[in-house]
């Protein structure tokens, strides 16, 4: 792939909150067109600082200060406006609340908010409507309250006001955080045929089995810094590597680890899926 084809990139990038000094430091990073990037750590490492560098809301909303530049879609995060950034990233938060307006009184006037506000033509805004709600999944429920949404019908609501902006890039910060079983198995549902439609995804997640079908390239933060970079298949199966910045590796590649540490299991490889797993064992099983 070229240049080009490189809709995120990050040279050299520092950030301090006006209160919080090196939140984020010495961040290179490049986001292809198409790729699905994931974005683990733990808590306080500057996931969602770097989430929201991608959108300029650090540090045109926050204020602090900058080393290095951010551009996304060709344009320099610090010479333009979020607003102007909004159109080609769309950043979806942790809590389905920020992200609604609020004041649509039905789910096709929320996905549709945006688009009013941008002054879009009547029937380009239903036809985005129409094709935001279908991606999430929420299709017949047009004429809803907001408000009687389930958590999980929530968020993906906000994900289609996202969507029906037409993003380049979508940044997911932890999506499924604050929902129940049920919504977060929606939600990454919905996530999945995003990635299928080849958006380019950024997600920031703690769920980190649930990552192992989203992401194809992982990057680590720990204090501020990436640690970890690599095929997804790759980060989450060093089980130690991230162990050591407190970040689980999924179960399956734990297990694999305890038994090829303390019985001997020949493997040249951790799985980090069930179903590869399975087929695993079934293998080592057989010899
Ligand atoms: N608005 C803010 N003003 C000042 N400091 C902040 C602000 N938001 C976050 N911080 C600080 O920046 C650091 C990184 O926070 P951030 O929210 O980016 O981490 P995170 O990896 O997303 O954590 P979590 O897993 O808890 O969501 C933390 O030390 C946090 O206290
Ligand atoms: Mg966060």
């Amino acid at each position: 792939m070229g240049e080009d084809s490189v809709v995120i990139r990050f040279e050299n990038f520092s950030y301090s909150y006006p209160d919080t000094p090196n939140v984020l430091v010495d961040i290179n990073l490049k986001v292809e067109k198409g790729e699905a990037l994931g974005i683990i750590g733990p808590n306080g490492a500057g996931k969602s600082t770097l989430c929201k560098a991608m959108n300029g809301l650090v540090p045109h909303f926050y204020g602090g200060y900058i080393n290095g530049r951010v551009i996304v879609a060709g344009m320099d995060t610090l010479e333009h406006t979020v607003a102007e950034l909004s159109t080609k990233v769309g950043l979806v938060f942790q809590e389905p609340e920020n992200q609604l307006s609020g004041l649509a009184l039905t789910v096709e006037e929320e996905v549709g908010f945006g688009l009013a506000m941008l002054g879009y033509p009547r029937e380009e805004i239903k036809d985005r409507v129409r094709e935001a709600l279908e991606k999430v999944g929420l299709s017949g429920l047009e004429e809803r309250s907001p408000f009687e949404l389930s958590g999980g019908q929530q968020q993906r609501l906000a994900i289609a006001t996202v969507l029906a902006m037409k993003p380049e890039i979508i940044v997911l910060d932890e999506p499924v955080s604050l929902l129940d079983p049920i919504g977060k198995r929606e939600v990454f549902e919905a996530v999945k045929e995003l990635k299928k439609t080849g958006s380019t995804l950024v997600i920031a997640e703690h769920e980190i089995e649930e990552l192992a079908y989203i992401a194809d390239r992982v990057i680590a933060l720990n204090e501020g810094r990436i640690v970890m970079e690599g095929e997804v298949d790759q980060v989450l199966a060093d089980v130690e590597g991230l162990r050591k910045i407190t970040v689980e590796a999924p179960s399956v590649a734990q297990l694999t680890h305890i038994l090829r540490e303390r019985a001997g299991l020949e493997v040249n490889h951790y799985p980090i899926r069930l179903e590869e797993a399975v087929k695993l064992y079934e293998e080592v099983l057989r010899k």
